[in-house]
């Protein structure tokens, strides 16, 4: 815990908001931003799961390459709070969300669609779960022409974190292609009329590809 009490007011910069956290700049460091509760019941429930789950990637020393990184709670004016590593764009901007590219630049698609399939195959070899993937979830951060990278800002982690078969990579590697995919039809849901090379996006082999097969809820 970060004991120094960080000065947040109803001025400071809100760089986003959902329904479990509002997420503040932190008024003295511009790489971090803060996440404050909302009242929302689980919210607090999500958190402590999101935290069980960035310990074991940093007892791992796991890659964070294309995860915004957790480091550590705090302690606001406005109340505790969590630190996270702030994307932001090279002219200082947020990041703005996938779902914000894919509705208003339908010539970025076929580039974003290159950077999906990245972000997926990262997650399966890495061993890494999402539990809440959407486009929201999700910022294209824009370094330079040539660096551009799609970044997990929320969702990551799994809500069932102690069962027994969560230790076994197969087992691990089969929820993520399952959750991936859902991620990937939802993607195509919300937006009809951006067209995805669906096909190319999915992982894993057809069985898992199916709807059928991958509607349970994970
Ligand atoms: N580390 C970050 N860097 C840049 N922008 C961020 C970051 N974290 C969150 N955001 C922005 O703030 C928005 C809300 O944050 P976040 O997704 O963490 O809230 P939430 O309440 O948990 O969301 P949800 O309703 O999806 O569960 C995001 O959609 C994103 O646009
Ligand atoms: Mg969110």
């Amino acid at each position: 815990m970060n004991q120094n009490l960080i000065n947040l007011s109803s001025d400071s910069q809100i760089i986003g908001e959902g329904f479990f956290c509002t997420c503040y700049l932190h008024p003295e460091d511009n790489s971090i931003c803060i996440k404050l509760p909302t009242t929302h019941k689980k919210a607090r429930k999500r958190q402590k799961a999101d935290e069980a789950y960035y310990r074991k990637l940093h007892k791992t020393k796991a890659d964070l390459t294309y995860i915004s990184d957790y480091l550590g709670s705090c302690q606001t004016s406005l109340g505790p709070g969590h630190l996270y590593q702030y994307i932001k764009d090279k002219n200082g901007k947020t990041s703005k969300t996938l779902n914000h590219y894919i509705a208003n630049y339908p010539q970025k698609t076929e580039e974003l669609c290159s950077h999906l399939a990245k972000l997926g195959h990262y997650l399966l070899e890495n061993y890494i779960l999402v539990s809440d993937l959407h486009g929201n979830n999700i910022v294209f951060q824009h370094l330079s022409e040539n660096s551009k990278k799609l970044m997990i800002v929320d969702g990551i982690g799994d809500r069932v974190i102690f069962t027994a078969p969560n230790f076994f990579n197969s087992i691990k590697s089969d929820k993520i292609i399952r959750r991936w995919n859902k991620f990937i039809r939802r993607i195509q849901t919300d937006h009809p009329s951006a067209s995805l090379p669906k096909e190319k996006l999915y992982l894993g082999n057809k069985a898992l590809t199916d709807p059928k097969t991958v509607n349970r809820a994970y």
